[in-house]
């Protein structure tokens, strides 16, 4: 089978993440969540007491910071596991805010890029398509209500051993992300022109998994 690298985005609890990791599983692929790396950030500029607005500090942290995305789906940051921590919804938010800045972005961007400079890679966020893997044989762009994001966001923060606050106010908050998001200066999320849209709202984890892999599957063929 012919290696391939693969591009989902999408605005935040779409599924991209669940979604790329069964597809990783079924084609042996490796998964690259580049959410948890702005969230990372957000992270340890909370932990040090740094505003999400200053750019030029938020660098020079970022200059001494490591962060490991394992195969296996565990996020390190200085050698430390935070997958769990970088889940508390106050960290989806700073995540939002710090990744507004154009070069918080270009550093993490950069090591984006040289983590899928081969092929055989599923990478999740909200500018893989556009700027990030421009190049990805597949781009899909994943959607769903807030609504439908919300109670998905809720249910996983309950398995997760996460403060759970009442649907309402997940999907508020959701509802701001994806605005800050998509109306951010730099990279806002947008679906690359090349991009298959897919709503999942209405499409359980199999059904997503199975569309991402009618896609996947004329591209892999050897003859393809
Ligand atoms: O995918 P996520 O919800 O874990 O992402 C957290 C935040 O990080 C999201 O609100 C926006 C930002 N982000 C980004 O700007 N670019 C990416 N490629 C991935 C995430």
């Amino acid at each position: 089978m012919k290696k391939i690298n693969i591009a989902i985005d999408g605005p935040s609890a779409a599924g991209k993440s669940t979604i790329a990791k069964k597809v990783c599983e079924l084609l042996n692929y490796v998964h690259l969540d580049t959410g948890a790396m702005y969230r990372c950030v957000g992270l340890k500029a909370k932990l040090n007491n740094i505003s999400y607005e200053d750019e030029e500090a938020l660098c020079e942290m970022l200059k001494n910071t490591e962060i490991v995305l394992t195969p296996d789906g565990k996020i390190f940051m200085d050698g430390e596991d935070v997958s769990e921590e970088i889940r508390a919804d106050d960290v989806s938010l700073a995540a939002s805010d710090v990744s507004k800045h154009k070069n918080v972005r270009s550093d993490l961007v950069k090591r984006q890029q040289e983590m899928a400079k081969d092929k055989g890679f599923i990478m999740d966020g909200r500018d893989i398509g556009t700027v990030v893997l421009k190049d990805a044989e597949l781009k899909i762009y994943l959607t769903a209500s807030a609504e439908s994001r919300a109670l998905r966001r809720y249910k996983q923060n309950i398995e997760l051993g996460l403060p759970v606050t009442d649907v309402e106010t997940i999907a508020e908050e959701i509802r701001q992300r994806d605005y800050q998001d998509m109306h951010r200066e730099n990279s806002p999320l947008t679906k690359a022109e090349d991009a298959i849209e897919l709503d999942t709202s209405d499409l359980t984890i199999e059904e997503s998994v199975g569309a991402v892999m009618s896609y996947v599957e004329p591209l892999v063929q050897e003859d393809a």
